[in-house]
C-alpha cells in the first residue's frame, strides 16, 4: 500500500500553543497521595514530592498541569488545602466516595508544578459554591500583598503571588454525575458572573467556560450554544473533554474514533464561530481540550473498591500497544487545529489514567502512552503545517472513508527542524508513505523512531518495557522525496534538520 503527503513551508494552520501539551493531576485515587507526594517515600524529597515522578514528568516537559479536578473541584473547599496542616480537616469527598486529608493543597500543587518547569490551570468549584470562594481563591493565589486573602498566603509562607494566569469556571456541569450539575442557562449565568468577579480581581487572568463533558451528552452542541451566550465576552476558552475506550474488542474500529474526535473538534468551532457572528464579536473563541485520554481499562475494577479510603487505586488503567496508537492519532488531530485548539491536558498523568505509575513505596514506571505524548510535547513546537494528503482507506462498524495512514507536519523554524508525526492504522500491512518537501532540500533525516508491537494488547509494567519506541531506519531521502515505510499498526516519527 502507498500514500501520499505534500506540504508547503507557507500553509500554516497556525503556531502551535504549546500549553496543547499540558497534563492534569486530580485530587483522587492515587495521583496525588502516592503518586506526585509521598512523604514516606524513600525518593521524597523535603517537601514530600517523589523525585523519580519529578524526574519522569520534567522529561515529557508538560507546559501546564490542571488541577484540582475533575469532578472533584465541584465540592471541594479550596480553604481546606491551606494554612497549618495539623488544622486542615479529613473530609468525605463525594465525587470519587473517598477521604480526602488535605495535607496536599493549592501552595504544595504550585511549589510542585514549579518543580517540574509547569504553569497552573485552576479550576474553580462552581458546583456547591460559585462567585464569593471563586473571588477569593483569585485573592489568595494572586493578589500582592493588603488585602485579608493575600496576606493570609503570606501568613502561610508564600510571600510573592502565584500569578496563576489561566482558571477553568467548574468542571462538566452538564454531567448528572456532577455535584451542583446546572442547566445550561443555571451554568451559563454563575460562570459569567464568577469570572466577572475574578478579573476585577485579577484582569489579567485567562478563563475556560466548560463546554460539553463529551459529544456524546444528549445536550450537546446545545450546551455550547446556550452557555456561550451568557460566557462568550468574559471568557477566553471553551472546554472539551473526550474519553476512549475498546470496549467491543474491535481494534480497527477503536483507532478510528479519531474521526469522532474530529467532528467533536469542528461542531464546537462552529458553534463559537456562530455565537461569534451572532455577537458581532471581534474575539475568536479558542479551545482548551482540557480532558482527553484512553479510560476503560479500569471500569470493572473500580466498581470492586470500598467506599471511604484514603488513596485507592482508582481508574488506574493499564495502557497497551494500541492505546499508544490512538494517542498518537489524537495528538496527530490536535496539531492538524492548532489554529483553534491552545490548550489540551492528557488526562491524567500520575497512576489515574496516566502515563506514569508509581508503586507506593516502591518504583516508577512509563505506560505505553508515555511515549507518543513525550513525542509531541518535545519534539512538536513551532508552527503546524497544513498537509494534502492521499491514503487508502477504510470502513469499520463506526467510521467510513477513514485513511490508514495519518500524518501532522512540524516546523520550527528557529531550529531549523522539520518533524513529521505519523500513525499506520492497517493492522495487517505496512504502507509505504511519499512526503513532498519541496521547501526543505538539503535537509537530512536526523531521526526516525517507531513504535509497533505485533500484539496489539502487549503493555508494560514495572517489570519492564514490551512496548517503547526504537530507532528505524525504513526512509530514503532523494532531492525532495522522503519515503517512509510506516509498518503496519506503528506509531512514527521522523526528525530532519
Ligand atoms: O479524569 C477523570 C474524570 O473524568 C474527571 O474527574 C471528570 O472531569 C471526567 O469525567
Amino acid at each position: 500500500k502507498q500514500a501520499n503527503v505534500m506540504l508547503d513551508k507557507r500553509a500554516v494552520i497556525g503556531e502551535i500553543d504549546e500549553r496543547i501539551y499540558g497534563s492534569f493531576i486530580e485530587h483522587m485515587g492515587r495521583a496525588v497521595y502516592g503518586g506526585i507526594f509521598e512523604p514516606d517515600h524513600p525518593e521524597a524529597d523535603e517537601q514530600g514530592f517523589r523525585r523519580d515522578v519529578i524526574s519522569l514528568i520534567s522529561d515529557l516537559q508538560v507546559p501546564i498541569i490542571r488541577y484540582p479536578g475533575g469532578n472533584m473541584v465541584s465540592a471541594y473547599n479550596w480553604e481546606d488545602g491551606v494554612g497549618p496542616k495539623s488544622e486542615r480537616p479529613r473530609r468525605l469527598e463525594l465525587a470519587w466516595q473517598v477521604i480526602e486529608t488535605n495535607q496536599f493543597g493549592t501552595n504544595e500543587f504550585v511549589d510542585f508544578a514549579n518543580k517540574v518547569g509547569s504553569e497552573v490551570m485552576m479550576a474553580i468549584n462552581l458546583g456547591t459554591r460559585g462567585i464569593d470562594a471563586a473571588r477569593n481563591l483569585v485573592e489568595y493565589c494572586n493578589h500582592p500583598a493588603g488585602s485579608y486573602w493575600s496576606d493570609k498566603r503570606r501568613e502561610h509562607g508564600y510571600e510573592a503571588a502565584h500569578n496563576i494566569k489561566t482558571w477553568c469556571l467548574g468542571n462538566e456541569m452538564d454531567g448528572d454525575w456532577q455535584i451542583g450539575q446546572k442547566t445550561a442557562v443555571e451554568y451559563g449565568r454563575l460562570a459569567a458572573e464568577s469570572g466577572k468577579a475574578m478579573k476585577q480581581v485579577d484582569p489579567s487572568i485567562e478563563l475556560v467556560t466548560c463546554g460539553s463533558s463529551g459529544s456524546g451528552m444528549a445536550t450537546f452542541p446545545e450546551w455550547e450554544a446556550v452557555t456561550l451566550e451568557h460566557t462568550y465576552e468574559i471568557a477566553d476558552y471553551i472546554s472539551l473533554h473526550q474519553y476512549f475506550g475498546n470496549r467491543d474488542n474491535d481494534s480497527q474500529n477503536y483507532l478510528a474514533s479519531t474521526m469522532e474526535l474530529e467532528h467533536f473538534i469542528n461542531t464546537v468551532t462552529s458553534v463559537c464561530d456562530y455565537l461569534k457572528a451572532k455577537k458581532r464579536s471581534k474575539k475568536t473563541m479558542m479551545l482548551s481540550f482540557d480532558e482527553w485520554n484512553v479510560w476503560y481499562h479500569s471500569n470493572e475494577d473500580d466498581k470492586k473498591l470500598e467506599r471511604w479510603q484514603t488513596a485507592p487505586p482508582q481508574l488506574e488503567d493499564r495502557y497497551n500497544m494500541e492505546d499508544a496508537l490512538l494517542v498518537g492519532g489524537i495528538l496527530i488531530t490536535f496539531l492538524k487545529h492548532a489554529d483553534r485548539i491552545k490548550m489540551a491536558c492528557l488526562a491524567q498523568l500520575v497512576n489515574v489514567i496516566a502515563p506514569i505509575v508509581t508503586e507506593n513505596g516502591g518504583g516508577s514506571w512509563k505506560q505505553t502512552i508515555y511515549y507518543p505524548y513525550m513525542h509531541a510535547s518535545v519534539y512538536g513546537r513551532g508552527t503546524s503545517l497544513h498537509t494534502v494528503a492521499t491514503s487508502p482507506k477504510f470502513d469499520t462498524k463506526d467510521f467510513t472513508d477513514v485513511p490508514y495512514t495519518d500524518s501532522a507536519v512540524v516546523y520550527n523554524e528557529e531550529q531549523e527542524e522539520l518533524t513529521i508525526f505519523a500513525l499506520n492504522r492497517h493492522l495487517e500491512e505496512d504502507v509505504l508513505t511519499h512526503y513532498s518537501l519541496q521547501d526543505f532540500e538539503g535537509y537530512e533525516v536526523h531521526e526516525h523512531l517507531v513504535m509497533s508491537n505485533p500484539d496489539l494488547k502487549a503493555a508494560n509494567s514495572i517489570n519492564g518495557e514490551k512496548v517503547k519506541p526504537v530507532k528505524a531506519s525504513d526512509y530514503t531521502f532523494e532531492g525532495t522525496t522522503l519515503q517512509v515505510k510506516l509498518a503496519k499498526a506503528s506509531w512514527n516519527v521522523v526528525r530532519l534538520r
